[in-house]
């Protein structure tokens, strides 16, 4: 190998909210427990249960605090999502101590997404950030679109990198960085990972690919080549943002502890049980799973 590899990479589930909030049909909220339960007995340290979103907005993620409330384990980071100032305000009702934050790079995408340009919604989760850090929370910050935007096409790195400074500087722990739309070629993952390793050498940076034109994997290789040892990843390659028109799945996690693991890295994730977790959600899907490590040991 002509680059150093780390001996252990960290899986962040995404499947229970990047992977359900864009599905057609809302997943029976007793079914998503039961994933979210199976995702953690395949060995799953850190996940995203749901969002606090606005239900008019996502309906798919509207039982967000009953699964909070049935699922928190201390033995492992849950992280929910939360938009706005009404979004953390749930959370703070509920046991959660880790909140995702999300933000575009992108303008337009921002908007659609949020409905608030990139700057009013810094200026918004800024101070809520602080606030976080303050009262203890785990904070990670969700930055989309920090490739290519489906409005806008190629975003600025400097932009990306200019974002990210401003969590970093408000305290978050943890940006994790997206190619939304998958996009991104591996050598754009490789630089754009290792400008964010180079400028935040505190900071938790994880790679979040959405598999749309095949390239999550080699983005992953190309990121783990930047030094990057922790990957957002969706079972069954599952997700979608529903206001990123032709975005397709995360990277699927079955795809990538394989890939992993046989790479002799270390993620210390079940296979045979992530599997089990995926038939689960499967027959209250509207997609078919097209995982390759699925297809062949389903
Ligand atoms: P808005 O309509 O501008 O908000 O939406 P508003 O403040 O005007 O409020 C409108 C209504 O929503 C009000 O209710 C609020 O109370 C309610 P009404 O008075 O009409 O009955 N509301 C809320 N309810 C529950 N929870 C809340 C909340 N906020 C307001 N948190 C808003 C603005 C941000 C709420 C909306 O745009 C929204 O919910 N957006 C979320 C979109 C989303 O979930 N996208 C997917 C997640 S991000 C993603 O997938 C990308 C990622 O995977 C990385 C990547 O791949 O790029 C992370
Ligand atoms: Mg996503």
């Amino acid at each position: 190998m002509m680059f150093t590899l780390p001996k252990e990479v960290t899986i962040i589930e995404v499947g229970p909210r990047d992977g359900l909030q864009n599905e057609k049909n809302f997943v029976p909220t007793d079914i998503k427990k039961q994933f979210i339960q199976k995702l953690k007995s395949a060995g799953v340290k850190e996940m995203e249960l749901t969002s606090f979103v606005s239900p008019k907005w996502v309906p798919q993620m509207s039982d967000a605090a009953e699964i909070v409330a049935d699922t928190l384990t201390s033995h492992t980071r849950d992280m929910v999502l939360a938009p706005n100032r009404k979004g953390i305000d749930r959370v703070y009702a509920t046991d959660c101590q880790a909140v995702a934050t999300f933000v575009g790079v992108s303008q337009t995408f921002n908007k659609k997404n949020i409905n608030k340009t990139t700057e009013e919604s810094v200026a918004e989760i800024v101070p809520i950030i602080k606030e976080l850090k303050g009262n203890g929370y785990f904070v990670r910050a969700c930055i989309s679109t920090a490739f290519y935007c489906p409005y806008e096409g190629k975003v600025d790195v400097n932009d990306t990198l200019k974002l990210c400074q401003a969590f970093v500087n408000a305290g978050a722990d943890e940006l994790s960085v997206a190619d939304t739309i998958g996009m991104a070629a591996p050598h754009e993952s490789f630089d754009v990972f290792k400008k964010l390793k180079d400028a935040f050498p505190e900071t938790l940076i994880t790679a979040h690919f959405h598999d749309t034109r095949k390239l999550a994997l080699p983005n992953i290789l190309a990121a783990l080549q930047a030094g990057v040892d922790r990957f957002d990843t969706s079972a069954g390659g599952l997700g979608g943002c529903p206001f990123a028109p032709g975005a397709a799945g995360n990277a699927a996690t079955e795809d990538v502890v394989y890939m992993l693991e046989r790479m002799g890295i270390s993620t210390n994730i079940d296979l045979q049980k992530l599997v089990e977790a995926i038939h689960l959600v499967k027959p209250h899907m509207t997609r078919t799973i097209e995982s390759s490590y699925f297809q062949l040991n389903a």
